[in-house]
């Protein structure tokens, strides 16, 4: 079986009613990326940050995987399929893929505000007080701009190996994750789908499929299922 990997961004969970960060009314223009996504903004103001988190926990309860989610599911009937997702929702899980690398995090875990490797499953919110075994609050299990993102060399490796890769859903704006683009052999097939152009360079190798998620994975699908 050939190998497919999916760099997936906010925008393959839009049409399931989460928020992307960029677009118009998009997440990071009602609030401040250095308030809530940052370790400054998590020592200036923890309460803020985790009511962020929390909001978008729970709004989790309420949406749905939707066709894209489903069809990347879909596609293990024909291929190995690894998914690297920047999104911090489980929609992917819940789609019932198996292969799901997640680059910045979960809001479904929480982890020791001291110790990155103390990483607990998150049901319902993080309040300030609650603590991890080492004793120090709990804070989202999300990787905030400056921080290191530690499963960068494993996404690395899937990405080398891939034979198609789907850049589903995301502006390509945030470093090092895009890079990863950098990253294909030179025998891989490049697919992004997105109904917006992005600024990002793709070195002319990517066939753009200038739709939302649900359509165009839908057009994708039934090209790569026959073959
Ligand atoms: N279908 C497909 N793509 C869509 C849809 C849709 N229905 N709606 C919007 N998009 C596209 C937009 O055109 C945009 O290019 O999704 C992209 C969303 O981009 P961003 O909001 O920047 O989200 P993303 O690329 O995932 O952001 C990367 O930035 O803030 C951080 O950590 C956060 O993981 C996130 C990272």
């Amino acid at each position: 079986m050939k190998n497919i990997v999916i760099l997936s961004g906010a925008g393959i969970s839009a049409e399931s009613g989460i928020q992307t960060f960029r677009d118009t009314d998009g997440l990071w223009e009602n609030h401040s990326i250095k308030d809530v996504a940052t370790p400054a903004g998590w020592r200036k103001d923890r309460t803020l940050v985790l009511e962020f988190y929390n909001q978008r926990r729970r709004q989790l309860k309420d949406v749905k995987p939707n066709k894209a989610h489903e069809l990347v599911k879909a596609l293990e009937a024909f291929y190995n399929v690894q998914i690297i997702t920047q999104n911090i929702d489980d929609l992917h899980e819940r789609a019932g893929s198996t292969n799901v690398l997640h680059l910045h995090g979960e809001l479904n875990k929480s982890r020791s505000a001291n110790n990155a490797k103390l990483i607990y499953s998150q049901d319902g919110d993080i309040n300030i007080g609650d603590k991890a075994e080492d004793d120090a609050q709990l804070r989202p299990h999300i990787v905030w701009f400056g921080e290191d993102v530690p499963l960068m060399s494993e996404a690395e490796k899937i990405v080398k190996e891939a034979d198609i890769l789907i850049v589903i859903g995301t502006s390509m704006q945030v470093y090092p994750a895009a890079g990863l683009v950098r990253e294909i052999s030179a025998e891989c097939t490049l697919v992004v789908i997105n109904p917006n152009d992005t600024d990002f360079d793709f070195n002319g190798r990517a066939v753009h499929i200038k739709e939302n998620a649900t359509k165009g994975m839908t057009y994708l699908y039934n090209e790569l299922a026959t073959k």
